[in-house]
This record gives C-alpha cells, sequence and structure tokens, in this order.
C-alpha cells in the first residue's frame, strides 16, 4: 500500500470537496429508492440500519415494513412480546439484532423517554449498536458529521486511497475511519454517508465494477495505478467443513415435540425440532438416541426421515431428521429451556429458524404424501 495515501490529510484540497461534490451528485441522480430513505424517523432509521447488517437491500425490504407497521414506534417495539419480534424478524435470519434492538428500545423507554439520544455515546451503549450503526443514525436523523464504515464503503474507499492492504488489519481499518471521517461534509452527511455505500452496491462491485460510470474515476488511485481487482485485498476465507446433525422428530398422533433454545447463544429463545451435532464417527441412529435420552425420553429412532442443508458462517451443516413414535417419558429441561407438543398449524405462532422451518413443512409434505399414498 502506498503509505504516504493513508497519512492525514487523505486527499488534497479542492480534491475533496470536488470528490464530495460529485458523489452527492451522483446519488441524487441514480440512488435507488428505498422506503427508509423517505424517513426522518430516528427510530425507523434505526431499524433499517439494524435489518441492513449483513443482509441484502432485497431481502430487508418485505421485512422493514412489516416491522414498522407491527412495531410503529419505540414505544410499541418495548412494550411487545420478545416472541411477536423474534417471529416477525424469521426468515431474515442473525436473530440476534432482533433481540438487542427489542432490548434496546425497552431500555431507551426508562432511560431517554422512548427516545433515540442525539448522543455518540448513550447511543453506544445500547446493546447492539457498533461505531457503524451509531454514526449511521447520528448523520442520517440528526445531521451529524461523523463517519460510517461497513463493506461497501470500505471496498469505495480501498480502491480511491490505492489501499492494497487487508482492510481487515486494525492498523488499516483505523486509517480508513479516518478517511472517511475526512470526508464525510457538514452539510448532509447522511446523504454523503449513503452515497458512500450506494456506490460501493451499485458501481464500485466487488467482482465487476463499472468504472466507467464511476462519478469518482478521474479520482481513483486504483483505477490510475490498474489494480482496480486487486483491491480490496481479502484474506483468504477460512475453509468450508462439511458438519452432520441429526435432529428428532418426536410424534404423538398428529402432534410434534417443539423445543425452546436457552435465552442465550445462537438462535437464542427460539423455537425447533430437538437437534445437536453427533459425535466423532457416531452413527446418526446412536446420535439420535443419545439427543432422546438428554431430552428425557426413551424411544426408538427409525431411519432418517429427511434432510436439510444449511450454511451457518464457514460450516456447511446437513440436518438430518430422524423419527421417534410415541416415546416414552417426559421432557426434562438442560438443552431446552420448555417443549410443547404441537399440531403444523400451532407451530405457525412460534419463531423458528429457516432451515428449520424448511424441516417442519418437508415433514408435513411426507406425512400428506403417505396418506395419500
Ligand atoms: N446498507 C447499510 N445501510 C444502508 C442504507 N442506508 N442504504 C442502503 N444500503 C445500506
Amino acid at each position: 500500500m502506498p503509505v504516504h495515501l493513508l497519512q492525514p490529510p487523505f486527499f488534497q484540497n479542492p480534491s475533496l470537496r470536488v470528490t464530495r461534490r460529485r458523489l452527492l451528485a451522483w446519488f441524487a441522480k441514480y440512488a435507488r429508492d428505498l422506503p427508509w430513505r423517505h424517513t426522518r424517523d430516528p427510530y425507523a432509521i434505526w431499524v433499517a440500519e439494524v435489518m441492513l447488517q449483513q443482509t441484502q437491500v432485497a431481502a430487508v425490504i418485505p421485512y422493514y415494513g412489516k416491522f414498522l407497521a407491527a412495531f410503529p414506534s419505540i414505544a410499541a417495539l418495548a412494550g411487545a412480546k420478545e416472541q411477536d419480534v423474534l417471529r416477525l424478524w424469521q426468515g431474515l435470519g442473525y436473530y440476534r439484532r432482533a433481540r438487542d434492538l427489542y432490548h434496546a428500545a425497552r431500555a431507551l423507554c426508562t432511560t431517554h423517554g422512548g427516545e433515540l439520544p442525539d448522543d455518540a455515546e448513550a447511543l453506544g451503549r445500547l446493546p447492539g449498536l457498533g461505531r457503524y450503526t451509531v454514526n449511521a443514525i447520528l448523520s442520517q436523523a440528526f445531521h451529524r458529521p461523523v463517519p460510517i464504515l461497513e463493506t461497501n464503503s470500505v471496498r469505495v474507499l480501498c480502491r480511491l486511497l490505492g489501499v492494497r492492504d487487508d482492510p481487515k488489519k486494525s492498523v488499516v481499518r483505523r486509517r480508513l475511519w479516518q478517511a472517511s471521517e475526512a470526508l464525510v461534509p457538514v452539510h448532509a452527511p447522511g446523504q454523503f454517508n449513503q452515497a458512500l455505500m450506494e456506490l460501493g452496491a451499485l458501481i464500485c462491485t466487488p467482482a465487476q465494477p463499472a468504472c466507467g460510470e464511476c462519478p469518482l474515476a478521474r479520482h481513483c488511485e486504483a483505477r490510475r495505478t490498474g489494480t482496480v481487482q486487486e483491491i480490496p485485498r481479502t484474506s483468504r476465507s477460512a475453509r468450508i467443513e462439511e458438519v452432520d446433525e441429526v435432529a428428532l422428530a418426536l410424534r404423538k398422533d398428529t402432534r410434534m415435540l417443539l423445543v425452546q433454545r436457552p435465552p442465550a447463544g445462537r438462535w437464542a429463545n427460539m423455537w425447533e425440532l430437538p437437534h445437536g451435532h453427533l459425535k466423532k464417527n457416531e452413527t446418526h441412529k446412536r446420535g439420535a438416541k443419545r439427543l432422546l435420552k438428554a431430552l428425557g425420553f426413551t424411544g426408538n429412532p427409525g431411519g432418517r426421515i429427511a434432510a436439510v442443508r444449511h450454511t451457518v458462517t464457514r460450516f456447511r451443516i446437513t440436518l438430518n431428521c430422524m423419527a421417534v413414535e410415541r416415546p416414552r417419558g417426559r421432557f426434562c429441561a438442560g438443552l431446552y429451556v420448555r417443549a410443547r407438543w404441537l399440531t403444523p398449524s400451532d407451530m405457525h405462532g412460534y419463531p423458528i429458524s429457516t432451515p428449520q422451518r424448511r424441516l417442519i413443512k418437508m415433514l408435513g409434505e411426507r406425512k400428506r404424501l403417505s396418506k395419500s399414498g
């Protein structure tokens, strides 16, 4: 990396002013018409920014409208049940975000009269609000000239400044924050921050950036040095690992056992068919028996009746489902906090992760087929 480019000052005046002006003009002309761009309500902006973390715009849009219709204010969200919040988030993933949003709303009702404060420190104390989210809210809702940095803006800045080093390194990250800070204008900081992200989403894309249409092409160091394809440098991604898991369909007539996960960890407080990892060299059947016992039951797991594949971070998981008809015993809390015997239609009211929903749906279809056949 040409180190001098990452030493302040990052930009020469007037190039700084021209860069801002060109980017803002481009945004005014080409920005997508997205629902959170029509609001000044700090709460609505906050919800959008949380939903957009690690999630594509197209996936967020339908959830955003439904969420705000159900919980139109911080007070409404704080007054809801956590299970109802999770249910509305169902399918969007990273459920921790929903729980944090909910608990932050409750905290705001006791400390700030149900309003988001125009104060970086107070915002930063709320669960789930890191520097990015705090600054996104401050710049868009309160017009504070504070910088943002997320995947798209990192890529834009790395290319603009010709940063060849890995932006995941903390020293590089710090410099990028400083560069973003140097760029953000006092006038229209929220628009500017969104423009930086929008440029990364629409023009300065990872694989085939449309440099010919880029308003900043003239100022871009990567373009000048022909290094657009190498920037940003990505660390070699961790190896994908295959993981085998068992899930149990414990059945009594038309009901199946649904269990609730503990309040911490992945998918906290959500409901599912009981499932667990297989130990090394353990067969599906043995794993199923072990899980059955840990839940407080005995019975005879049959063969695999359905399987769902899904990916969590670098793990490619196969969820192998075994049925146990009329298990004996009583549920005992431990792995899970509670359990209910439910029909498939009862399950609609419960927050359940996408792979588990797919599995439950498959089981329902299988049952229908075996009845009609
Ligand atoms: N990603 C994160 N924040 C965003 C925003 N406000 N608009 C579009 N994409 C985003």
